[in-house]
């Protein structure tokens, strides 16, 4: 290989085999010692690379924690006890008729699951597997479709930050102002013993993440309450693109199986016809979140912007406005003083703009992954390359950490962190097949 990061490879396994517990991957070994949804679906296409058996045991443990009314939670706790917060006793999932017999929180996480076993499935035919996972699938998307169908659209709606993956982006800043935390139950916060403050959400979005939870027990998280009471109600550009794709992968696996396809059809049609109404604005072209509580569009320009680019749903006119006005001016997100690295998660211009602290600023390398196959779809090449090297370059230079610091490209949050090993293995492999493409075009 002619990368210059082939090192990488043996590195990231050894993260990903550190953290491995048998039935699961820690996300991180300190800070995250149970099975997080998505983290745990990307590190499975990482697994899948190097040890196929030890991939579709991750699946296989996180579809375990699937609640009886179809919801795949955000957490998994397979083993306990911890120093992690919210332990399991706190979430009270007992209360609940649909809680399944492991413990679990409450709440659910992106949906990347169908679209990582369809990944693995086009590399190394699983087709027993996939008779397997296929109705647990089909029960989380159906389960999002009915109970977060908050207002008809189809669309999906989030109860809590955490569903979003992105705890404490700016997005989230004005509707968390408008909670007010009452009778916060006691609690004290696990995630700043292993991290910096600094690096973490601030004091005030930690308080209304535990109040949200406090809501939930207390509705026994029926859904019906939950959307009813949640103070919290969102419809997020994140989580909606990730479901629209994965609901095209499960209509995929569907076909592959022989099952029909009415119901899955159904669900993009409702999307893709409302997705622009609700997200697209027109006069700055940007795509933003909505606000169904307050029945608002939330005005914060994030990297969250570029990702219909993943799902195949801007059209070539939209992916150009991003790309042009924004993805590539140096006010907003083009590498400039002071910053280095691509792609910071929230554009230069927003004044809650941190570089260090979690979604505020710092380059993530999932949303690199999904933006570089974004760019590619749009046939962005040459900018898909350029996110493609930086993840690569902070990866070698400063280990495989949660998040970076897109000035000088330190790294943050979590040390070995497992998605990015996972990552650092998918964007190996990226890259290792645009230069045999080229080479092949130049013969
Ligand atoms: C955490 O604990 O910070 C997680 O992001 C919540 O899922």
């Amino acid at each position: 290989m002619t990368t210059g990061f082939s090192d990488l490879i043996p590195r990231a396994q050894a993260v990903l085999r550190a953290n491995d517990v048998e039935i699961f991957t820690r996300p991180g070994p300190h800070q995250y010692p149970h099975q997080w949804n998505w983290d745990s679906a990307v590190i499975a296409l990482g697994l899948s690379r190097f040890d196929l058996p030890r991939a579709l045991t991750e699946i296989r443990s996180l579809i375990s924690g699937q609640w009886r009314d179809g919801m795949i939670p955000h957490v998994v706790y397979h083993f306990t006890p911890s120093d992690y917060f919210p332990d399991p006793a706190f979430w009270q999932i007992e209360n609940s008729p649909d809680a399944p017999p492991v413990p679990t929180s409450g709440i659910t996480q992106p949906p990347l699951l169908a679209t990582v076993i369809r990944e693995i499935h086009r590399r190394t035919p699983i087709p027993d597997f996939i008779r397997e996972a296929y109705p647990a699938l089909l029960r989380w998307h159906g389960w999002l479709h009915t109970t977060r169908n908050a207002d008809g659209s189809g669309l999906v709606c989030i109860i809590h930050p955490w569903e979003s993956g992105t705890d404490d982006s700016p997005r989230w800043l004005s509707a968390m102002a408008d909670i007010t935390p009452t009778e916060t139950p006691p609690f004290r916060r696990g995630d700043i013993r292993h991290v910096a403050a600094g690096e973490r959400p601030h004091d005030a979005d930690y308080e209304r993440f535990v109040h949200l939870i406090d809501v939930f027990r207390r509705d026994c998280y029926e859904p019906a309450a939950l959307l009813a009471h949640s103070p919290f109600l969102v419809q997020d550009v994140l989580f909606n693109s990730i479901l629209y794709r994965a609901n095209e992968d499960l209509r995929a696996l569907a076909l592959m199986l022989g099952e029909p396809t009415d119901e899955i059809e159904g669900w993009l049609n409702r999307m893709r016809a409302n997705f622009d109404a609700r997200f697209w604005e027109e006069k700055r072209g940007l795509y933003l979140d909505y606000n169904l509580r307050a029945n608002k569009p939330i005005a914060v320009n994030t990297a969250v912007t570029f990702v219909p680019l993943y799902a195949g749903l801007a059209t070539d006119g939209q992916a150009r406005r991003l790309i042009h006005e924004h993805w590539l001016n140096p006010e907003e997100y083009a590498p400039e003083r002071p910053i280095h690295f691509s792609l910071t998660t929230v554009s230069r211009t927003e004044p809650t703009w941190e570089a260090r602290r979690y979604w505020r600023g710092p380059v993530w390398i999932i949303l690199n992954w999904l933006l570089t196959g974004g760019l590619a779809r749009y046939g962005f090449d040459r900018l898909a390359e350029m996110l493609r090297r930086d993840s690569l370059e902070l990866m070698n230079h400063s280990g495989f950490r949660e998040y970076y610091d897109p000035r000088d490209g330190s790294g943050c949050g979590s040390t070995d962190f497992s998605w990015s090993a996972a990552l650092a293995l998918e964007f190996l492999a990226e890259e290792a097949a645009v230069v045999r493409q080229r080479r092949a075009s130049r013969a």
